[in-house]
């Protein structure tokens, strides 16, 4: 391969329009290696941002041919194997663009300050004393202060695609989790109860943030982490706690799930009773039987003892 071509989505501020740029090949370099190089060389007023180079600053993150990455780590000649020799370049996404691949953090800041990142020291804590913790306290937390704060999960993140009203970017989720999981920490509340209020039993499982996510961090770990501290702390008072424990129920219970009771066990018999004209077209149609009680799987007791194991299971 004799050529490189970067594709770019470009944005002066006020419109959008794609570039192509092509550069001279050269082997065992990176992505950012390629976006310099077009600057230095080519068009100077193409805008990106990179600091450290070595994957610890989070500010280089871009989409290439639609996945997040950190350019300065990722390198060009195992895309070019995988993609071609044309490459497709983006600013992140879910994310508001000032210029060109650069994204405006502000507002992701301001929505992360809303948990609270920052320790709020046990009471038993001094400036004397300090702030000690073991080495399997801080092992609980080890992986979640490999966050960067690149972005990559929240331009991948497909709840947060749908709209931001009611969801976090994964980061903040891995954020909070980190101090309510803290030994040092004393304000576990403080930092579930935004997060329980924007999101928190909404995550659809997509695991995009734990593919994309350059650290290793595991944000959809995270949530499911912050859904079990809440419910130990009594923040369960909300329908995807009630969900959930309508689920591990039937489960228990049958091995199946009961659709006609599920929605009554999670939203209340008020709630449930204004979807009534949908239930009547659902039971028209033959697909809802409010007479059908499902019977014990085959195998019943090897599945109550798998709930069980889990319910054991330490975190
Ligand atoms: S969790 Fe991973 S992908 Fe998300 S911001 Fe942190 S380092 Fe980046
Ligand atoms: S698993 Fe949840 S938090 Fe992670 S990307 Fe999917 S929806 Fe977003
Ligand atoms: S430039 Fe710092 S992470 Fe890439």
């Amino acid at each position: 391969m004799e050529q490189v071509v970067y594709r770019i989505r470009r944005f002066d501020g006020r419109k959008e329009f794609w570039q192509e740029y092509r550069f001279a090949h050269e082997a065992n370099k990176t992505v950012l290696w390629g976006l310099l190089k077009i600057k230095e060389t080519v068009d100077p007023s193409l805008a990106f941002v990179a600091a450290c180079r070595s994957a610890v600053c989070g500010a280089c993150a871009v989409r290439v041919n639609g996945e997040a990455m950190l350019a300065c780590e990722t390198p060009l000649d195992a895309l070019l194997e995988r993609f071609g020799a044309t490459l497709v370049l983006e600013p992140l996404g879910n994310f508001p663009v000032i210029r060109d691949l650069v994204v405006d953090w502000e507002p992701k800041a301001a929505r992360l300050a809303e948990a609270k990142p920052w320790l709020v020291p046990r009471e038993e804590f001094s400036a004397e004393a300090g702030c000690r913790q073991s080495q399997a306290e801080f092992r609980r937390i080890n992986a979640q202060t490999n966050c960067i704060l690149c972005g990559a999960c929240a331009s991948e993140c497909n709840k947060l695609t749908t709209g931001d009203d009611d969801f976090y970017e994964p980061f903040v989720y891995t954020k909070a989790g980190k101090f309510v999981a803290d030994s040092r920490d004393g304000a576990a509340a403080d930092h579930l109860r935004p997060v329980l209020a924007r999101g928190l039993w909404k995550c659809v499982h997509c695991q995009e943030c734990v593919t994309k996510c350059p650290k290793r961090v595991a944000p959809a770990e995270d949530i499911a982490a912050l859904r079990r501290a809440s419910i130990r702390l009594g923040l369960a008072d909300n329908q995807g706690t009630r969900h959930a424990r309508a689920f591990a129920g039937d489960i228990t219970k049958t091995g199946r799930l009961n659709e006609t009771t599920m929605a009554v066990k999670t939203d209340g018999l008020l709630k449930s009773a204004t979807r009534l004209p949908f239930a009547l077209r659902l039971l028209r149609r033959g697909k809802l039987n409010p007479f059908h009680f499902p019977a014990p799987v085959e195998g019943i007791d090897g599945v109550r003892a798998i709930v069980k194991a889990a319910k054991e299971a330490k975190e």
